[in-house]
């Protein structure tokens, strides 16, 4: 299989490597700027290039890994192409695409992936293609990234995406926030991860509206109203401290 990478970021190092590794041949790396696409080129031994004019036709995928509202500015740029182009987007449609290439899809990894993803992460791969014949070539590379992938439609992406922003975008945020307060107070952060990893371990086997802890749903204004005292400090944490306790304790999601 023959694929271009469109993008120099973090999904198009993933993709890059992934594919490469996995047996494909990476033919080219296409970026705007020539700096930032020669390291990651090299390492997959394909070729830079930064002008459309220059890209290969005869290669079966298009991986369009460029931030979300650059896709359809990079896609009017292409020339008309024989193979499969796909973007990575959780958030956008197939139908971005639609128009301009005969064959289109998404190849969307539902992961957080940065330069510390590693080999041994596992990644469900959600998959759309807007042909049928399109689906064994978008499958092929699909196993090449993870065994998980499905095709889904751009809704249930969607759904999905805006899913996985909350569960790992907000948390990290929480952690972060977290993670200064314990430096600022000269606590140890690391002696929380026993009881982060637990949380995320437990969803494998248990609904989360059932593992609830703490005051917010024990309604310990007590514990609370201490734990606001010791926050005040922390104006960012303590706003979001009393946001998400005020939510908890009148969500109805734990009442059943
Ligand atoms: N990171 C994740 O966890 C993750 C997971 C799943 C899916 N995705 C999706 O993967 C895609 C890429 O995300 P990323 O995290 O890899 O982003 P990123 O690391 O921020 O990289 C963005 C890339 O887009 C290029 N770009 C931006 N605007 C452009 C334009 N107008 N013309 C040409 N290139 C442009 C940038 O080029 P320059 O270097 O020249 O600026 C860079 O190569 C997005 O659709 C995202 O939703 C991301």
């Amino acid at each position: 299989m023959k694929v271009v990478i469109i993008g120099s970021g973090k999904v198009a190092v993933f993709f890059a490597k992934k594919l490469s590794s996995g047996g494909a041949e990476v033919v080219q790396v296409f970026g705007r700027r020539l700096e930032a696409i020669t390291g990651l080129a090299a390492s997959v031994n394909a070729g830079p290039i930064n002008n459309f004019d220059q890209l290969d036709k005869t290669a079966d995928l298009y991986l369009i890994a460029v931030s979300d509202d650059a896709i359809a500015e990079v896609a009017s740029q292409m020339p008309p192409v024989n193979g499969i182009v796909v973007h990575t987007s959780g958030a956008k449609p197939l139908s971005i695409l639609n128009g301009k290439f005969e064959h289109s899809g998404v190849i969307y990894p539902l992961q957080s992936i940065n330069k510390y993803t590693t080999d041994q992460v596992e990644v469900p791969v959600l998959l759309e293609s807007n042909l049928e014949e399109d689906k064994t070539l978008l499958s092929e590379t699909a196993q090449l990234i993870s065994p998980q992938f499905q095709f889904l439609n751009s809704t249930e992406r969607l759904k999905l995406h805006v899913s996985a922003v909350v569960v790992n975008n907000f948390t990290n945020y929480l952690y972060s926030l977290t993670h200064q307060f314990c430096e600022e107070q000269g606590v140890d952060f690391k002696l929380l991860m026993p009881i982060i990893a637990e949380t995320g371990n437990r969803l494998y086997h248990f609904s989360p509206e059932i593992l609830q802890t703490g005051p917010a749903i024990r309604k310990d204004v007590g514990t609370i109203n201490q734990h606001l005292s010791i926050l005040s400090s922390s104006e960012e944490l303590s706003r979001v401290y009393r946001l998400l306790t005020d939510e908890i304790i009148k969500s109805s999601v734990f009442s059943s």
